[in-house]
């Protein structure tokens, strides 16, 4: 969705999803909110949101096949720089809207010998904590689990989220991954998120 503009149900409620951007977006309960963004310039001449995040990748070319051929984005960058005795390559991906994926590629500026990429794993999390969501629909999760199969790689998981569906899958860096499909009609609930910060599951309540 272009920056600037919003879906609303017949209520006249925003939905799902929704930019924070200069124009006035009403909460559930129908009160006007303005941007929470810190810029205050013309806000005219950028859309808000990530210009990129970047990660190590374990192979470059690995990484190139599987961004391009998997999930179809273009590499539109590359950036190649001597850094001390060694060097490193920036790659960058247009996930779709104009943000990008982008990965180093290093090599001895710095980095262990052999330095892990998993960004949960490599930290001892359980592989789905940190992870990478991208916006999708059910056509989308389709293709991309076609891909998938095509290069022998597997889905992960599937989870109902209630107000999204997502699907789980690896990159080759062991970063996992998420197609996320918001379910229509939800409205965000800001009283009830700020509540639940401090929530516990009745099952670990004692
Ligand atoms: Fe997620």
């Amino acid at each position: 969705m272009a920056a600037g503009s919003s879906a609303a149900n017949a209520a006249g409620q925003t939905l799902f999803p929704y930019c924070f951007g200069t124009e006035r977006v009403a909460d559930s309960g129908g009160q006007q909110r303005g941007s929470t963004l810190p810029y205050k310039g013309d806000e005219k001449m950028f859309k808000p949101g990530f210009h990129h995040l970047a990660f190590a990748c374990r192979d470059i070319h690995e990484t190139h096949r599987f961004y391009t051929q998997v999930l179809g984005f273009d590499l539109i960058h590359t950036e190649a720089k001597k850094m001390g005795e060694g060097f490193m390559r920036h790659i960058f991906f247009d996930i779709g809207d104009g943000s990008c994926l982008a990965f180093f590629d290093l090599h001895g500026v710095g980095e262990p010998k052999n330095f892990k990429t998993e960004i949960s794993t490599g930290l001892d999390l359980p592989f789905w904590v940190n992870h990478l969501a991208f916006r999708g629909d059910t056509g989308r999760k389709k293709e991309v689990a076609a891909k998938l199969k095509a290069a022998g790689m597997e889905i992960k998981m599937e989870l109902d989220h209630d107000w999204c569906q997502s699907m789980y899958f690896m990159d080759p860096n062991g970063i996992m991954l998420e197609i996320c499909e918001d379910t229509p009609g939800i409205v965000p609930n800001r009283e009830e998120a700020v509540r639940l910060l401090d929530a516990v599951p009745e099952a670990m309540a004692v």
